[in-house]
């Protein structure tokens, strides 16, 4: 694991958190601050790491790809090939580094559960394999911007976060839906530094689990999802920094209250809830105006909502008074 410690990336006391822990601020200065420092160390790699072996139990998913391609979700730029992608990833629970790939094959994806509970007239608790069968797989081609200003484009497949809600069908008082992932603490050795606030949890409201972009995907580039990528079910929310989208989600609860989220519980004034892709708002340590496109190497202008504004603008229109894009 590659530790950057510079001093530019410290926080100053100042801006440190109002809570006394200061392993929790030790953990931020290695984690998705440290993330931009660990670029450089990405360039300077002469290979990437192996990709990932699917379960021998994903024969159900495998037998349902590749999924036909919505062609409603197209790209501004090339994808990123899939083993560029593959090798350099956010998964805390398998380390801080971004070179995660090895240590995520010890995540065990079967028997895996998925739970929808909360403020549903329909809750449910479906094995994995009987989750996927309930929705037409199809592909999408999305781009990924992570809050450390390097990005990606990535061909997921799974279906629409909508469909579930639906299947759902929430009670009138649900207004935001909580997600949890299912990485087991045995089998995750990031999981063993209990500054983190374990499990990683996310949230969205009502209305952006609506949203016709927020999808699940349980694939990349039509085959079973890598362990590294968030096997075998993670959200994709791409006009949402990237940590956002949770990954190995076993537990989706429809609730009326905002929910923590891991990010925000680490450090608030860094990683917000709404966490919309802006370019014109900065991360209180670095500039979010561009952002370094994986494999290129090319740093392009950030796009508002990361591009998707036309889906995604009227969510927020009537929201004042919140740190929409932090
Ligand atoms: N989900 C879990 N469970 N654990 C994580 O550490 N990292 C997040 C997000 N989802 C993370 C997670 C962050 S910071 C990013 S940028 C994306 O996953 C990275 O997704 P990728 O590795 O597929 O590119």
């Amino acid at each position: 694991m590659t530790v950057f410690r510079r001093r530019g990336w410290e926080i100053p006391e100042h801006r440190a958190t109002a809570e006394s822990a200061f392993s929790r601020r030790g953990a931020l200065m290695m984690g998705l601050g440290a993330g931009a420092a660990g670029a450089a160390a990405y360039y300077g790699l002469s290979d990437g790491v192996a990709p990932a072996r699917a379960e021998a139990a994903d024969e159900v998913l495998a037998a349902l790809l590749p999924a036909k391609r919505n062609e409603a979700f197209k790209l501004d730029r090339a994808l990123t090939p899939e083993k560029i992608n593959g090798a350099y990833n956010n998964f805390y629970e398998f380390g801080t580094s971004k070179y995660v790939a090895s240590a995520a094959q010890g995540l065990k994806t079967r028997p895996w559960t998925v739970k929808v509970d909360g403020l549903v007239n329909n809750s449910l608790e479906l094995d994995f394999d009987d989750l996927i069968k309930k929705f037409a797989l199809e592909e999408r081609l999305y781009r990924h911007r992570c809050v450390e200003a390097w990005s990606m484009t990535i061909p997921w497949t799974g279906f629409q976060l909508s469909d579930l809600v639906k299947l759902a069908d929430p009670k009138p008082e649900a207004t935001y839906v909580r997600f949890e992932t299912g990485v087991a603490k045995s089998d995750a050795p990031g999981m063993r530094t209990s500054w983190y606030p374990w499990p990683y949890t996310e949230g969205l409201t009502i209305a952006e689990a609506r949203n016709e972009l927020a999808f699940l995907a349980v694939g990349t580039y039509g085959k079973v999802m890598p362990k590294q990528h968030g096997a075998p079910i993670r959200l994709a929310v791409p006009w949402k920094y990237g940590f956002k989208s949770i990954k190995s989600i076993s537990r989706i609860s429809f609730v009326d209250k905002r929910p923590d989220t891991f990010w925000e519980a680490l450090q608030s004034s860094e990683y917000g809830f709404w966490a919309n892709v802006n370019p014109d708002v900065p991360h209180p340590r670095w500039s979010q105006a561009y952002e370094r496109v994986l494999d290129t190497g090319a740093q392009v202008p950030t796009q508002i909502y990361n591009g998707y504004g036309e889906q995604v603008a009227g969510l927020y229109k009537d929201i004042k008074g919140e740190a929409l894009f932090m």
